[in-house]
């Protein structure tokens, strides 16, 4: 199984069926679907199931992993850390996305994954430029990039788009 090791308490590999209990439990928190695009709120078997199907298209598909659970050395799932290849497969640059179970906030655990998931970027996926744009008073999220290196580029408006409402969001951006 593809596993990326961030340090000896957490590692990175795909998401399984497994899961499926794991990513209901941990997303059905409405802060998680406030600051990302493609999360549901409530959030269902179904859609887990949805995620799962997707995630093992998109392997076969592209040949390679694009979200990745983050997980405690016993395997349990607490997180995820994905590129959304929002370019293309030819492109030099993706968008990064991610979210951190609640009760495992402020740990420093998105901040290390991030770190990881990036040298893989760049490393193994030859990335040159990884791209966030979060919505803009997402403030944990402004410092787990700013921790990573991140440069604020500017306010994009209305970039993000969410059940007819327009949203401004802060492009970030780490350049190899
Ligand atoms: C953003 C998120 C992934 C961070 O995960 P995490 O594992 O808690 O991150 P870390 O522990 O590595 O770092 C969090 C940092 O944000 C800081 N922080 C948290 N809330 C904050 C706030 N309201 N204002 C300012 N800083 C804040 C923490 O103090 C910490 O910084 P520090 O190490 O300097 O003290 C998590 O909060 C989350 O899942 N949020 C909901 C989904 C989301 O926003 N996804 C990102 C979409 S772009």
């Amino acid at each position: 199984m593809e596993k990326l090791i961030v340090d000896d308490d957490l590692y990175l590999s795909p998401p399984t069926d497994a899961d499926k209990e794991a990513l209901v439990s941990h997303l059905n928190d409405e802060e998680i679907y406030r600051y990302t695009l493609r999360i549901p709120y409530p959030y269902t078997h179904k859609d887990a199931q949805d995620f799962l199907n997707l995630c093992r298209d998109q392997r076969k598909q592209y040949g390679r992993n694009l979200h990745w659970l983050i997980r405690r050395t016993n395997g349990e799932a607490i997180g995820c850390i994905g590129f959304h290849l929002s370019f293309g497969t030819d492109s030099h640059r993706d968008e990064l996305g991610y979210w951190m179970a609640r009760s495992y906030r402020g740990y420093g655990f998105m901040t290390k994954s991030i770190k990881k998931f990036c040298e893989y970027g760049f490393s193994y996926i030859g990335l040159i430029r990884i791209e966030a744009v979060l919505f803009d008073d997402n403030k944990a999220s402004q410092r787990v990039l700013e921790k990573n290196e991140f440069k604020y580029e500017g306010l994009m408006k209305k970039i993000h788009e969410k059940k007819g409402k327009y949203f401004d969001g802060r492009m970030y951006a780490l350049v190899k």
